[in-house]
């Protein structure tokens, strides 16, 4: 078992990452059920949160079936950090999570360089600021460092424990290789393998199939592994994993129905969530995801993506569902998009 502060998770956890623009309540709901551990939310402006920005306030929203859930925050000033956390406890959240992996303006202009990643005092005073000011577990994300020249992790980490943060979630990539290259966990592995930390550690990046989850946990020896863009269109991969951990067989792609149904729940979530105009709206993207692979598409997807009510798209979804009845997915690979970062600075 692995224990974050007072929160238990099973032996091996798999974590959905926060993403911005796709980790919200009607994308936890389906990850959730697909056997996601431990879920955050889309990382949330400390600034925008003492302004009451609606954006940010929105965020806050969580449920209680979507428990173990945690609240991500970032900012670059102690104050509106400690702040920010204030507010988010009253949320009732299992915990908060600090984004230490953008550059924040006003962190700039304070000559901290571009990023708190340039600078481990300042991210070491952010986080003690958090810790002391909230009753929740603290936890951190961040990525291997700034650049190639400053990949700081591992003092990151013990210096981070020290000042109590319960667990700790490593991208495998620097700052400036955005997502370049392959994402290296030789560096998460040899946090864990510190004996000075005791914290959890949790490997992040480029994890897309089963096979490869059991390949890192048995090579780089983490407490468990966290999982953004796979599950994008593709809940299925914690199950996946942990069917494939557990019995060492593969469990079988879903089938076309199955799918339709996980875009329906998605999509229902999202209206009930969002509303009927922004929830429809902001689900016309997601489609293409659950229906990737299935041959002549395009125009059922053309369709899915200019209807304007639940009851056209799910009778469209009724179509498709006769339409590829019998499809094998089974060689659909997961692609993995190449994100651009783009955080919103205050
Ligand atoms: C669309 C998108 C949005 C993201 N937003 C956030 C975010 O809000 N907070 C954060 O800590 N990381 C964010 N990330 C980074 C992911 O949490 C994760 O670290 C990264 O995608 C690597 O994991 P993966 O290879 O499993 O996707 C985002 C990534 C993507 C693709």
């Amino acid at each position: 078992m692995v224990r974050i502060g007072k929160i238990e998770l099973p032996e091996f956890p798999l974590l959905l990452a926060p993403m911005e623009d796709v980790s919200d309540p009607p994308f936890r709901a389906v990850c959730k059920d697909k056997g996601a551990d431990l879920m955050y939310t889309e990382f949330i402006s400390s600034e925008g949160l003492i302004r009451d920005a609606i954006k940010s306030r929105k965020k806050l929203d969580i449920f209680d079936y979507e428990r173990p859930v945690g609240i991500q925050i970032f900012g670059g000033d102690e104050e509106s950090l400690s702040l920010a956390a204030k507010i988010v406890e009253v949320t009732n959240p299992d915990l908060l999570d600090i984004n230490f992996g953008c550059p924040v303006k006003k962190v700039a202009l304070k000559g901290a360089g571009a990023g708190v990643l340039k600078d481990i005092d300042l991210m070491v005073r952010l986080t003690s600021a958090v810790v002391k000011s909230t009753s929740l577990p603290v936890t951190v994300k961040t990525r291997l460092g700034w650049d190639d020249n400053t990949r700081n992790i591992e003092e990151v980490a013990e210096r981070l424990q020290d000042v109590g943060i319960q667990a700790l979630a490593i991208h495998g990539r620097t700052r400036t290789q955005m997502y370049k290259g392959s994402a290296d966990w030789t560096l998460i592995g040899k946090v864990k393998n510190n004996p000075r930390i005791k914290i959890p550690i949790f490997g992040n990046g480029d994890i897309d199939s089963a096979e490869k989850a059991l390949e890192y946990k048995n090579r780089y020896g983490v407490d468990g592994i966290m999982i953004g863009r796979a599950a994008i269109g593709y809940p299925w991969i914690f199950d996946e994993i942990k069917h494939f951990l557990a019995t060492g067989e593969h469990l079988g792609s879903p089938g076309i129905e199955e799918r339709v149904g996980v875009a329906r729940k998605h999509l229902h979530k999202s209206v009930e969530w969002k509303g009927p105009i922004v929830g429809i709206l902001e689900m016309r993207r997601h489609y293409a995801n659950y229906l990737k692979g299935l041959p002549n598409i395009k125009e059922y997807r053309a369709r899915l993506v200019t209807l304007n009510t639940e009851e056209e798209i799910n009778s469209v979804l009724d179509e498709i569902i006769v339409r590829y009845e019998g499809y094998s997915f089974e060689k659909t690979p997961i692609e993995l998009i190449n994100y651009h970062e783009n955080c919103p600075v205050d």
